[in-house]
């Protein structure tokens, strides 16, 4: 029975006693790091998107997603403080529900992380265009900065920005502490500066009609927004460096999520009041959806006529900012987005590639592609084989349908996670628990609630593209994995899940009634 095959708790949990990292960092250093990991695209660009779904009630989006994310990070937190190695979710689901769900949850974080390098790319292009154009006179034709769905042929500069943080992250580069902490503030101060700016405008017939597309489109662009939390797992992978985990962690997790939340809510209201999200309709009154063609012809023609609503915009806070006046504070946003986005692609694309490291090591995917590259040291033909497919997404596809198909595979991972904690304290009660989820009976069932309610309200293609994905990675389990993973040949070693290190030989231990294995 295929569910049997798990990966003994504390063979992983041996390799992280090795690890043994020390504890430095405290509440506020996990909370910053946190704000620095989740601000990114979401806000900055698919506030068009969320004013698109929902109008003026994107604000109750904001909320609805940030709760859903606080609960899962809850859940989140108490694993990873269990089980701090590499893998994140995949890792944990290997230890408690086995082998195959490890494998689907694994084959999700690759639309989570991939796809939301691509997203992050395209979202990034959108502030270098209108930036060049306004700051510099210099126009990207739109066929050349724009997808087939948006309107264009072919994304160029999201092409090349996700081939450009590629080549930075083969070569071995990583976000210093220093670095992110300029690009935190850099961020920081981009929103706060728009939020003083566009506050003294409110204008309050603006929120009116509060929610002109009702209940159904606020949850959808709550399923939208909800990328834009995506990231708060870098605190809960830090729970082992963390002093106190017990009490840091949740600070630092709902400390960074609650920090973000307001923000975004801020910034929403400021878009709105300021300037106007009510959503773009077709000409017979019927809703559009973000991304689609139609939007895209509908906005093309508003332009034509001298118009261009929040919805239409590719770089949402900086256009609010130019159309209310503040055409410098405007160009000041987009540099602020063009300066920091690029490292939340490289921290997706980190992810990933990690992520496929770890799947390789364990057998479940060709042990070839963790191949370390002799001078940069780095896993270099995974991440070129990622790094070209998150750029050819980024070339073709609209940034708020890349987002809505990231969040799918990234529900499906926090859902799991949140079935797993729950399972682990029925099965192994007494194991040591450095950060326990406080209320887990009632804080993982909301979880799990949540992100089925947020999946089903995902637009349907991105709906549909968890099952097909599903369904493709079964087949690749068992053509492949199945038969290959070290679990299926016996090997129940845990390797060090550095990237950096150089693959390890596969022991010979062919022998599957070591303790621990199970494969009933
Ligand atoms: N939360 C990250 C962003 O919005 C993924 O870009």
């Amino acid at each position: 029975m295929i569910f049997g095959r798990v990966k003994p708790l504390d063979a992983i949990l041996a390799t992280a006693e090795k690890k043994s990292l020390h504890r430095s960092l405290g509440a506020i250093q996990l909370t910053l790091l946190g704000v620095g990991a989740v601000i990114g695209t979401g806000i900055f660009v698919l506030t068009s998107a969320a004013a698109q779904y929902a109008g003026p009630g994107m604000m109750i989006s904001f909320i609805v997603a940030g709760f859903v994310c606080a609960v899962a990070a809850l859940c989140y937190a108490e694993l990873s403080s269990m089980v701090p190695v590499s893998g994140s979710a995949y890792t944990y689901t290997y230890a408690i529900m086995g082998e195959l769900l490890a494998w689907m949850v694994g084959w999700a974080l690759i639309l989570e992380y991939a796809v939301a390098a691509s997203a992050v790319s395209v979202g990034w292009s959108g502030y270098f265009v209108g930036l060049l154009d306004s700051s510099l006179g210099i126009v990207i034709p739109t066929d050349f900065a724009n997808g087939p769905d948006a309107g264009g042929i072919v994304n160029i500069p999201a092409f090349i920005i996700a081939l450009l943080v590629t080549w930075l992250l083969l070569i071995g580069t990583r976000e210093s502490a220093a670095v992110n902490a300029v690009l935190v503030t850099i961020k920081v101060a981009a929103l706060t500066a728009f939020i003083a700016l566009s506050m003294p405008m409110l204008d309050g017939a603006q929120f009116d009609p509060f929610m002109p597309t009702g209940t159904g489109g606020v949850l959808t662009a709550a399923a939208v927004i909800f990328f834009a939390y995506v990231g708060f797992d870098a605190v809960s992978t830090a729970a082992e460096e963390t002093k106190d985990p017990q009490r840091n962690v949740p600070i630092g997790l709902i400390g960074s999520l609650g920090i973000c939340t307001v923000f975004y809510l801020l910034v929403a209201a400021g878009a709105i009041g300021a300037y106007g999200a009510q959503p773009v309709f077709g000409t017979g009154g019927e809703i559009l959806i973000a991304g689609s063609p139609e939007l895209a012809a509908r906005c093309a023609a508003l332009l034509a006529a001298g118009t261009e609503p929040l919805a239409c915009s590719n770089e949402a806070l900086a256009h609010v900012m130019r159309a209310i006046g503040y055409t410098w504070v405007g160009n000041a946003i987009g540099l602020a987005a063009f300066l920091a986005l690029p490292s939340v692609i490289l921290i997706m694309l980190f992810g990933q590639t990690r992520i496929f490291f770890v799947m390789s090591r364990d057998g479940l995917l060709p042990e070839k592609l963790s191949a370390v590259h002799p001078k940069w040291k780095t896993p270099y033909i995974v991440t070129m084989i990622t790094g070209v497919f998150v750029a050819i997404a980024a070339a073709f596809f609209p940034v708020g349908r890349l987002a809505e198909v990231s969040n799918s595979g990234t529900l499906f991972a926090f859902f799991m996670v949140s079935i797993a904690v729950m399972m682990l304290r029925k099965a192994d009660p007494h194991r040591h628990r450095p950060f326990r989820t406080p209320a887990v009976w009632i804080i993982a069932p909301l979880s799990i609630i949540g992100c089925v309610g947020l999946y089903f309200s995902l637009p349907l293609e991105a709906k549909l593209v968890l099952p097909v994905w599903g369904g493709i990675g079964l087949v690749v389990y068992f053509l492949y994995g199945y038969r290959r993973s070290n679990i299926a040949r016996g090997i129940i070693d845990v390797h060090e899940d550095d990237p950096d290190a150089p693959p390890q030989p596969v022991p010979p231990m062919p022998d599957a009634h070591t303790p621990g294995y199970k494969d009933a």
